[in-house]
C-alpha cells in the first residue's frame, strides 16, 4: 500500500556567475563556486510516496521511461540509500515552464525532488543539507533550494559536505527582472554534463578556473551593494568567457544560433541608449537578460522583433523550495 503522499515546490535559477566544470563528477563537486537568482513562476512540483508495487517514474503526466526517468529513479535510489529505506516509491514530477521554451528545469525538479523524497522517505532535512542532496541530482539545483540571489560554494571537502548552496540576498530585498528570449525550442544538442568535459579540454579552461574566485568576489559585493550595473557587468563577463571555453575546446562547442549573436548586439545597443539590461546565456541558444524592472518592457519588445526570437518571457525573483500537501 502507498505510504502518505509528500509534495514540494521548487523554482529555476539562472547563474549569473556560471558553474561550468567538476571537481568530482559522481558527486557534481563544480571546480568553481557560482551566483544565481531563482525565478518567480518557472518551477516544478513533485510529488513522491513510498510503498508502490515497483518503482515507477510519471513526467508531466506521462508514465516516463528512458533516459529522464532513469536520472529520477537514480535520485530516489540513493536517498533510499540514506534514509535506509527499501520500500518502492512512485514518484511524479509536473513543471510550470512551458513546454516547448527550452529552458532546462533540472535545477527546479532536482530540488523539489530532494525535497519530496527525503521528506517521503522519512528523513527531516535542513535547507542546506537538502541543497547537498539537490546538488547530487543535478549541480544547479543546490542553488534552487533558495530564492533570491543564492551561492554555492565549490567546497574543499572530498565528501562534498561543504559544497552547498546559501541564500546572499532573500526575493524581497532587491526587485530585478530576468527577461528570457527564447530563440530555439529543440532539445539541446549537448547536455551540460558532456559540455563540461568538453570544456576541461580548452586551454582556456585553466583561466577560467583561476579567474572564478575574483568573479565571485565581485558579483558578491555587487549584490550586497545592491549596484545592478556591477552584478550586469560581471555576469555579462561569467557568460561571455564560459562560451569562449567551448570555442576552444576539443571538439568544440557552440549553443548559438545566429539569433542568439543577434540578441546580444541587440542588448548592448539598448545600453549605448541607457538602457540597463546585460546578458547570459546557459548550455543552449536562450538568452537572458538580467535588468532594472523599469527596462524590461523595452527590452522584451525589442527582442521581440528580432527574426529567430519564437517567445520572450519576463520574471522576477523567485522564492526556495516549499513542502506541502
Ligand atoms: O546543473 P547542470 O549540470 O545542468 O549544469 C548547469 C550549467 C549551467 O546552467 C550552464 C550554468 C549554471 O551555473 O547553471
Amino acid at each position: 500500500m502507498l505510504g502518505a503522499e509528500t509534495t514540494a515546490r521548487a523554482n529555476v535559477n539562472v547563474a549569473l556567475v556560471k558553474y561550468w566544470g567538476k571537481r568530482d563528477s559522481a558527486l557534481n563537486l563544480p571546480a568553481t563556486g557560482s551566483i544565481s537568482l531563482t525565478l518567480d513562476g518557472l518551477g516544478v512540483e513533485a510529488t513522491c510516496a513510498f510503498g508502490a508495487e515497483s518503482d515507477r517514474c510519471i513526467i508531466d503526466g506521462d508514465a516516463a521511461a528512458g533516459p529522464d526517468a532513469d536520472r529520477v529513479l537514480r535520485f530516489v535510489d540513493m536517498v533510499r540509500t540514506e534514509a535506509r529505506v527499501d520500500a518502492r516509491a512512485r514518484v511524479e514530477t509536473r513543471s510550470s515552464v512551458p513546454k516547448g521554451v527550452g529552458l532546462a528545469s533540472s535545477a527546479a525538479a532536482f530540488a523539489s525532488l530532494a525535497a519530496a523524497v527525503s521528506r517521503a522517505a522519512g528523513m527531516r532535512l535542513e535547507a542546506p543539507a537538502l541543497s547537498e542532496l539537490a546538488r547530487r541530482g543535478s549541480g544547479s539545483a543546490a542553488r534552487s533550494i533558495f530564492g533570491g540571489f543564492v551561492e554555492w560554494h565549490r567546497g574543499e571537502r572530498a565528501d562534498g559536505r561543504d559544497s552547498i548552496a546559501e541564500p546572499l540576498l532573500a526575493p524581497g530585498d532587491w526587485d530585478v527582472r530576468m527577461v528570457v528570449a527564447v530563440t530555439s525550442t529543440a532539445r539541446k544538442a549537448v547536455s551540460s554534463g558532456e559540455g563540461m568535459r568538453r570544456a576541461a579540454t580548452s586551454p582556456l579552461y585553466p583561466a577560467w578556473v583561476e579567474t572564478a574566485e575574483r568573479d565571485l568576489a565581485e558579483a558578491r559585493r555587487a549584490i550586497a551593494a545592491r549596484d545592478l550595473d556591477a552584478v550586469g557587468l560581471v555576469a555579462e563577463h561569467s557568460a561571455l568567457k564560459m562560451h569562449a571555453i567551448g570555442l576552444a575546446a576539443r571538439p568544440p562547442l557552440l549553443y548559438w544560433r545566429g539569433a542568439t549573436v543577434d540578441c546580444i548586439h541587440r542588448v548592448w545597443a539598448l545600453r549605448e541608449e541607457g538602457v540597463r539590461g546585460w546578458v547570459t546565456i546557459d548550455a543552449g541558444p536562450q538568452v537572458k537578460v538580467l535588468c532594472d524592472p523599469g527596462d524590461a518592457g523595452r527590452i522584451a519588445a525589442a527582442l521581440r522583433e528580432l527574426p529567430g526570437v519564437e517567445r520572450v518571457l519576463t520574471c522576477g525573483p523567485g522564492g526556495g523550495v516549499e513542502v506541502g500537501a
